[in-house]
């Protein structure tokens, strides 16, 4: 068995592991760059790694039409309740919970996490996920930091890692992340959903192959891998 991971663009992905669908980072509406419409997803959970509109996403429409279960940090999880979403599991990060479906434990991330309506969204992160035996690590909205080198020490087969520049990491550092993680493969995302975070994906893949083991898969929206 192994699990498929679509990535949707920008933060999301579709992962399929056993019967179970987990969405991260439903940027679905307003994403010119979106291979899915809020519509035509149907998750059992989904991961938000922090407030901005372009994580959290279309999160309450798609929980509330098909009563999957939201997993967040704290504050975005109580203020997810606040909206009248039931199903929602808290956490928060240094913190791992065994699902039916796998592990997710959640991991820092430096940048921001202001909701929509400007409440406090407690502090963003990424996640690292066990599924069927494997590790994927999506680092989310985040500058470098040296403790992705503990993260890597866990073991991690796939890594989501932004390359967009401007809001989070760039190419160069998302290189050096590489460097700290050490990740069988890695996957670019984050990147030219805006002008502003535009970035050549096949670019950095020549760039990280030439100077680390990581092999770099570069995936159209919409594409996918196995781990
Ligand atoms: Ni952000
Ligand atoms: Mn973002």
């Amino acid at each position: 068995m192994s699990a498929r991971i679509t990535w949707l663009s920008h933060a999301c992905l579709e992962i399929r592991t056993g019967e179970t669908t987990i969405l991260i980072d439903p940027y679905l509406s307003g994403n010119p760059l979106a291979a899915a419409s809020p519509e035509e997803v149907s998750p059992d959970y989904i991961l938000v790694s922090h407030g901005h509109g372009d994580h959290l996403g279309d999160t309450i429409d798609i929980a509330k039409r098909t009563g999957a279960t939201v997993v967040a940090n704290h504050e975005i999880a109580t203020w997810l309740r606040g909206q009248g979403l039931e199903k929602v599991h808290s956490m928060h990060i240094g913190g791992g919970h065994s699902f039916a479906f796998g592990r997710v434990e959640l991991t820092i991330a430096h940048h921001g996490s202001s909701l929509p309506d400007g409440s406090y969204g407690g502090a963003p992160c990424g996640f690292l996920l066990t599924l069927e035996g494997k590790k994927l690590y999506h680092a989310c909205d985040t500058g470098l930091f040296y403790d992705m080198k503990l993260i890597g020490e866990k073991g991690v087969d796939l890594a989501f890692l932004p390359i967009g520049d401007n809001f989070t990491m760039g190419p160069d550092d998302a290189l050096r992340a590489v460097k700290l993680i050490e990740p069988k493969r890695a996957v670019p995302i984050h990147y030219d959903t805006f002008d502003l975070v535009a970035q050549d994906p096949k670019a950095w893949k020549a760039l990280v192959e030439a100077q680390t083991g990581t092999e770099v898969i570069v995936l159209e929206p919409g594409g996918a891998v196995e781990m």
